[in-house]
Parts: C-alpha cells; sequence; structure tokens
C-alpha cells in the first residue's frame, strides 16, 4: 500500500495511506479492526467539495476510522453522459481527505473494480423508477452494484451518503435492507449549499458565472414551497407550483420535472403528510443537469 505524505504539515494531519487495490483495501480496515477501532465509509466519485467534508465528519463521529472511496463509477454513466469529462484531481482530492481526517483513501483503477468477465449487476426496482431512473436508464443499478461492492469490502459499521442524492439515498436504503446489512449504520447527511442556495456537487464546476446565477433558480423554487408547506399548504398541486412559478422566472433554468415524493418509496404524493417527504427537482441549466431536494412533511397547524 502506498502512503501519501501529507500535503499540509503545517496544520499538523496525519498522513494517509491510499489504498489501489482490495487486498490493501482490506489490510488497512483489518488493521484498524485489530485496534479495536471501528469503521466509518464515505463513498465518492472525488471532485471533493465541503460536502463531502461533512460526510468524513458524520463517518467519523465516535472515532470510526474513515474509508473513503473516490472512484468515478464507468457502470453509472449513461453513453451520453459526462464520464469523460467528469472533473479528476487526485492531489487536491487526497490534500482535502487527509485534512479532514480520512484515514485511507480506496482509490482503485477501474480494472479493480471492474475485472475481465465482470458480470454481476445489483439492480434495485422500487424506488429507483422514475425521475432520475427514467432520465438515466441503467444509472441505478450502477451505483447499486459499485456501492454493494464498496459494503462488501469494507463492511463498515455507518456509511454516509448526501440527501441531496435523494433516490440515490432511498435506492441504498432498499438495497441495504433488501441484502440483510443490518448491522450497518446508514447514515442521511444533510444537503450543504453555497450562501445564496445553490446545493453543492462537482458539477457545479461546469457552470459559467451566468449558469451559475440561473441555478439559483432550483433552491429558490424548493425554497418557496418549503415556506408554503411551513405556512400549512400540503397539496403537492400548489406545493410543486409554487416551486415551478419561481424556477421559471430564471429563463436560463430549463426544468425537467418538479415531484413531491415519499422519501422511502420515492412514488408521487397528493398530499403530504405526517411521513417524512421530498420535493425533488431536476433541471438543465447551461452545459450541467442539476437535481435538487428539499425534506418536507405536514406542519401540525
Ligand atoms: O454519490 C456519488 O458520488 C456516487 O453515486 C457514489 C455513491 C459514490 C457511487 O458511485
Amino acid at each position: 500500500m502506498s502512503v501519501s505524505t501529507p500535503t499540509d504539515t503545517a496544520c499538523g494531519a496525519a498522513t494517509i495511506a491510499v489504498a489501489r487495490s482490495l487486498a490493501d483495501l482490506r489490510e488497512w480496515v483489518a488493521g484498524r479492526r485489530a485496534a479495536g477501532m471501528r469503521i466509518g465509509l464515505v463513498p465518492t466519485m472525488g471532485a471533493l467539495h465541503e460536502g463531502h467534508l461533512s460526510l468524513v465528519e458524520l463517518a467519523a463521529v465516535d472515532d470510526h476510522a474513515v474509508v473513503m472511496s473516490i472512484f468515478v463509477n464507468p457502470t453509472q454513466f449513461g453513453p451520453s453522459e459526462d464520464f469523460d469529462a467528469y472533473p479528476r484531481d487526485e492531489a487536491h482530492d487526497f490534500a482535502l481527505a487527509q485534512a479532514s481526517g480520512v484515514g485511507c483513501v480506496f482509490a482503485p483503477p477501474a480494472e479493480v473494480m471492474y475485472p475481465d468477465g465482470f458480470s454481476t449487476t445489483v439492480s434495485v426496482s422500487g424506488p429507483s423508477r422514475g425521475f432520475e431512473g427514467a432520465a438515466r436508464p441503467s444509472h441505478f443499478d450502477g451505483v447499486a452494484t459499485v456501492v454493494a461492492k464498496l459494503l462488501l469490502a469494507v463492511r463498515p459499521h455507518r456509511a454516509v451518503f448526501g440527501a441531496k442524492d435523494a433516490q440515490q439515498l432511498a435506492v441504498i436504503r432498499r438495497l441495504v435492507l433488501d441484502l440483510h446489512l443490518d448491522d450497518l449504520d446508514l447514515i442521511e447527511a444533510p444537503t450543504i449549499r453555497e450562501d445564496d442556495g445553490l446545493a453543492m456537487s462537482s458539477r457545479n464546476r461546469y457552470l459559467t458565472e451566468d449558469d451559475r446565477r440561473a441555478a439559483r433558480g432550483l433552491s429558490r423554487g424548493l425554497f418557496a414551497a418549503m415556506a408554503l408547506a411551513d405556512r400549512g399548504e400540503t397539496s403537492s398541486v400548489a406545493l410543486i407550483a409554487a416551486a415551478r412559478h419561481e424556477m421559471e422566472s430564471e429563463p436560463r433554468c430549463e426544468i425537467e420535472y418538479v415531484a413531491l415524493v415519499d422519501a422511502e418509496s420515492f412514488q408521487p404524493i397528493a398530499q403530504l403528510t405526517s411521513r417524512s417527504a421530498r420535493l425533488c427537482t431536476a433541471a438543465r441549466v447551461g452545459p450541467a443537469r442539476l437535481i435538487d431536494n428539499v425534506p418536507l412533511r405536514a406542519t401540525a397547524h
């Protein structure tokens, strides 16, 4: 296993292990387990930003040793999607991971994750239907397959995923239930936003200044609906209309969908109840396809 030297010795960060193979990964994890530590996993595709670092913080709670995977997973990109353009900057990612307290970065080459003859796909139906699943037909198969492989390779005590990818989270929750990974604590990390409300995303790097202004339409729309729900509105028609109205004030924000769904099943709902729901949206802004959501629940009035 290679061990990178600290890039920022001034902050006194400990060294970080970089595992490129499953054997190296397992050796690092086994060492921590032997020392009595529990393991937290943060799966990522790199291009790290503050949102990712907040996941690390949640993974490390109660002295968990943190493994972060950095792998731009080819199977979750469609043929016309941005796999080639997806931002990659290992040196920067490793430095950020190290400074945020990650103990081991698992950064395998594609042939380690998908060796010759690879033939297994983990396919979660239910919550993967519709919305992102409709727009990106093989996306959730790719996500579920790589996440299942990471969970089985690391067998973490806790794994942290961002609420920004709400449908992905619902798919992974279902996967964990269905594969009886009962000893795993699946943690949902709240969405981290820029000062102007834009949800942090590695794909925000695709936005020009003009795109960036238009992209604020997504969060403005969601917040408008949230304010309406706080005033007692429960109808999906009214909540969606409020979000759309705000988003449509940004002509460069091309809405794909705005939907109110049950947070677990990801099925559309007509009315907010005491169950946890999400108002979700996807929109194209310039070269980027952005998604965002807010949690909603009926408030007692
Ligand atoms: O959310 C992501 O970055 C990816 O979908 C994940 C969970 C790391 C799987 O490749």
